[in-house]
């Protein structure tokens, strides 16, 4: 049997206070993409930064083709072959596209710059990653996703044997993520092996070879090609049962609380959508990227008012024009962009929370310095939000208490009827399960609960009943006994019409 391409052993890595790496280890064979996965802390960057030369282990092995190899700093990662692209990319934003590709490595002519030649040359590592820009362009006016694409063209510059991405599309549109797949796509067919860390078990499923699972700083578990599913993957990230880890339990739905009657939204106005949420009940909005889900909850909050229709909350008909005429009627959206719309991430943890009902009673002005302390910490307490204390900027929580921070802010107005966009997007797996716990419990208080996500089992695990979407019209309603992933894709892609 021939050595796998890279074979790392036994890794440790110590920081003041946090043992990062415990003996982890982990091998990647030639042409193959490796998932890494793990929650946030689990050790995924201080390994990738080990490879690329940034940091060094405190003890381990790394081999490359069979032989020990000792990587210092990056460039002797660069020289063994080895890339890694950053989650926070690392380009020059003042040069251009070609400036940034042959950078410390431009090629001279009579001791100056060639730079011709460099953009020449440069055309041909853009066109591999599928990139059409002029090289003459300054790195600060291509989007995110272009600048990533740059960096990988950089990576190829050095004929990298084996690329690194740490969580790539964590800022990419899903748009440039699809790009993204098709360009890794096409390097593995070209011999490249990839190391790709990821959150997005989605993404995992449908790019990797194997998967590497880190939990804690240590090994948690492998799979194969052909092991690779969700549950398996959420088990050995999380230690525990995927049955375990929806704490959904059927409830007896009470009133409808919710109606929605021939609701015409501004993305699809030519398709009326009806339906109701019960007291107590959870509904799911399923549906493909484009579906109109979004449009759909920001038309029921008046954030771009709906183009026809009516819903009743409590039997009162309103058509709200704006989010204040809904938040007075007992809405509340905890949209999918929290750092857009949900906290201001300069101000506390304390006034975050209270912002809502400050805004909601101003005119009573009722909200006393006291009244926001209790507030407050009730809503630190009940949500177990992890804060050193409620005067800490919402800035330095990490994602799932950023979000737990936006849920608090509209429990505080007591809502009705609470609409959740993507409610445990970019949050790791520990703070998804206290957002389940909480979507339950206040279920149980006979809140009216109507959530989009994209994530499948998300739907299945915590759905009383699912809507789905298909380009904008309602294609169908699955009650929990009728929800299986194959039902949800079979509305969402449309082929029950096709059927039909
Ligand atoms: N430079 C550093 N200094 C101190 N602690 C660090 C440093 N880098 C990472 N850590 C700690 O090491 C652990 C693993 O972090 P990391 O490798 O970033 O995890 P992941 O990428 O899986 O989220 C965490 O507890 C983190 O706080
Ligand atoms: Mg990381």
């Amino acid at each position: 049997m021939t050595a796998p391409l890279l074979e790392v052993r036994k890794l440790i890595k110590s920081f003041p206070g946090v043992r990062a790496l415990k003996g982890v280890s982990l091998s990647l064979g030639r042409g193959e993409l490796l998932a890494v996965i793990g929650e946030n802390g689990a050790g995924k960057s201080t390994l990738m930064k080990i490879l690329a030369g940034v940091q060094r282990p405190d003890s381990g092995e790394i081999a490359l083709d069979g032989t020990t190899v000792e990587l210092r700093n990056v460039h002797d990662s660069l020289r063994a072959g080895i890339a890694l692209i950053h989650q926070e990319l690392n380009l020059a934003d003042n040069l251009d596209v070609a400036a940034n590709i042959f950078l410390g490595r431009e090629p001279l002519k009579g001791g100056l710059i060639d730079t011709a030649r460099m953009r020449r040359e440069a055309r041909q590592f853009l066109e591999a990653v599928g990139l059409v820009v002029d090289p003459a362009t300054l790195v600060s006016t291509l989007t995110i996703g272009h600048q990533q694409l740059v960096e990988i063209a950089k990576a190829l510059s050095v004929n990298a044997r084996v690329l690194i991405m740490d969580e790539p599309t964590s800022s990419l549109s899903s748009h440039e993520a699809e790009n993204l797949f098709k360009v890794i796509r096409d390097l593995r067919s070209r011999g490249v092996s990839l190391v790709y860390v990821s959150h997005r078990l989605g993404e995992v499923r449908a790019l990797a070879d194997r998967v590497t699972v880190l939990r804690d700083g240590e090994n948690a578990g492998n799979l194969e090609k052909t092991e690779i599913d969700h549950s398996r993957m959420v088990k050995l990230m999380v230690g525990r049962d995927l049955s375990q880890f929806y704490p959904h339990v059927p409830r007896k739905p009470g009133e409808v609380v919710l109606k929605v009657e021939r609701l015409q939204t501004r993305a699809h106005p030519r398709h009326a959508l009806s339906f109701e949420v019960r007291a107590g009940e959870i509904v799911g909005v399923a549906g493909l990227v484009g579906a109109g889900r979004t449009e759909l909850l920001e038309a029921l909050f008046g954030v771009l008012p709906a183009v026809g229709g009516v819903m009743r909350i409590g039997g009162c008909a309103l058509a709200p024009r704006s989010p204040k005429e809904a938040i007075a009627a007992g809405l509340a959206l905890v949209p999918e962009d929290r750092k857009k719309q949900g906290v201001i991430l300069e101000m506390a943890v304390r006034e975050n929370l209270c912002l809502a009902r400050l805004r909601r009673d101003q005119r009573f002005g009722f909200l006393s310095p006291t009244g926001m302390a209790r507030l407050s910490a009730d809503m630190v307490a009940a949500l177990r939000i992890k804060t050193p204390h409620d005067r800490q900027v919402v800035q330095f929580l990490s994602g799932g208490n950023q979000q737990k921070v936006v849920l608090g802010k509209w429990l505080a107005l007591k809502p009705k009827v609470l609409l959740l966009d993507e409610p445990t997007r970019g949050v790791d797996i520990g703070a998804k399960q206290e957002i389940y716990r909480l979507m339950e419990e206040l279920a149980d208080q006979g809140v009216a609960i109507l959530f989009v996500s994209s994530e499948m089992e998300e739907i299945l695990g915590m759905s009383d009943r699912a809507l789905v979407l298909h380009e904008g019209r309602l294609a169908g309603e699955l009650a929990r006994g009728a929800l299986s992933e194959e039902a949800v894709m079979h509305l969402a892609t449309g082929s029950e019409r096709l059927a039909a």
